[in-house]
């Protein structure tokens, strides 16, 4: 049979399947979130005032905003139950671990067969406290250290910290994990997010769509590159040996992790405020080194913008997370504890006009086989 001409798009690369008010990612470096500019929400805003904007769709009044906090806060201790599947599943990677207890979540949640925008910003707000709780749980029980009690007067990146370092932040630290959540918020049509809206569109619930859309999270070609950035940051050892360590991976044709993107050409616009973040951490600790080799990597990969592979958000990311002292298999749930509010506001836009999202794949295979039984296959 003569093949039918079809034009693929391998990657669903440059196609447009909806329209979103959440989110856009332009291709100069440029990123907004309901209209206004990262730039603007990352130096001027909270990561619970931005939740809010995502959710709501507009910016809270002060009113507005502490019954929205006061219900994030409320939401922070998890059921026991929850607590016990996470001894169970201790040993696994933290990613893991988290979706397992997100799914795990869904038999103890009052409202997880409740449809409609108003619940799922109820249960969104839920899972945003409850995803922090969870990171900061696990590395405790692993660590065989005592759980600690979500403390009311840290904000949403205080307290995170605090539950998962046993230390409460300083103000600056704080504020830079809260701007790493608002960047890592919502990204237009990511993988992960898109892996959501995939499962929002049979109208499955809540919890359902945000399991899928953390399991899509964990791959190194989406959430898992900042992890890759520090394995090469350690790997490099040294500032001298940024440009003999790159010249091997050019000649083996490896990738860089922390350059590229699927949209972006230019700069990452998130990247700058984890560089920022990084180099006061550097100064903060008295570490510089990572910051160095990282800047001389960064130096040494100009001519790659050429082509239009920049710095994305991961390269500064994981050294942010590592001069906290947060070990590198937690830097894709770091990522996870960010974007499941927008995995929430994706699945309540798709629901909020759905259409099932069902594409084509042109088969290739044989046709016309015919069936032997399996006593008589040679
Ligand atoms: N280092 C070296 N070469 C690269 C890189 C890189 N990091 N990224 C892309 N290229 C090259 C690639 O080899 C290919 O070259 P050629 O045409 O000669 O074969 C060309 O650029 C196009 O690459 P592609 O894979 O077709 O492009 P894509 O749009 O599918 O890839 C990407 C996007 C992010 C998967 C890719 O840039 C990559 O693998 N980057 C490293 C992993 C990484 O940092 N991921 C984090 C993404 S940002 C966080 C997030 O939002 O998820």
């Amino acid at each position: 049979m003569a093949q039918q001409q079809i034009e693929l798009k391998r990657g669903l690369n440059g196609v447009y399947f909806d329209t979103t008010e959440s989110s856009d990612v332009m291709p100069e470096g440029r990123l907004i979130y309901r209209g206004y500019d990262i730039h603007d929400l990352a130096s001027k805003s909270t990561f619970e005032e931005v939740v809010y904007l995502m959710m709501h769709g507009a910016l809270p009044t002060r009113w507005q905003l502490a019954d929205f906090d006061a219900a994030l806060k409320a939401a922070r201790k998890l059921p026991p139950e929850v607590i016990d599947i996470i001894v169970k599943v201790k040993g696994a990677h933290p990613m893991d671990v988290l979706r397992t207890a997100i799914s795990a979540l869904s038999a103890f949640d009052g409202e997880t067969e409740t449809m409609g925008k108003d619940a799922n910003i109820r249960k969104g707000i839920r899972l945003t406290a409850q995803t922090a709780s969870i990171v900061a749980a696990h590395h405790r029980i692993r660590q065989g250290k005592p759980m600690l009690e979500p403390d009311p007067s840290l904000s949403h990146a205080g307290n995170f910290l605090y539950m998962l370092l046993g230390e409460k932040p300083d103000k600056d630290t704080a504020e830079l994990m809260d701007r790493d959540f608002i960047v890592h918020l919502d990204h237009s049509s990511n993988a992960s997010s898109f892996a959501a809206r995939v499962t929002a569109s049979t109208l499955a619930d809540l919890h359902g769509c945000v399991v899928s859309g953390i399991a899509t999270l964990k791959g190194p070609l989406h959430g898992g590159a900042a992890e890759g950035v520090m394995k090469m940051a350690l790997e490099i050892g040294d500032v001298s040996n940024v440009e003999s360590y790159l010249a091997k991976k050019h000649a083996n044709r490896e990738r860089i992790m922390g350059f590229g993107h699927r949209v972006y050409k230019a700069e990452d616009p998130r990247a700058r405020h984890l560089r920022d973040g990084s180099a006061l951490l550097a100064q903060k600790k008295g570490q510089p080194k990572w910051f160095q080799i990282l800047s001389k990597v960064e130096e040494q990969m100009r001519p790659y913008a050429q082509r239009g592979i920049c710095v994305n958000v991961d390269f500064w990311a994981g050294s942010v997370y590592y001069l906290l002292g947060i070990p590198e298999d937690l830097f894709i749930p770091i990522f996870a504890v960010a974007r499941v509010p927008g995995y929430v506001v994706q699945v309540i836009e798709q629901q909020g006009r759905n259409v099932l999202i069902r594409p084509l794949v042109q088969y290739v295979g044989p046709h016309d086989q015919q069936y032997v039984p399996i006593d008589q296959r040679g």
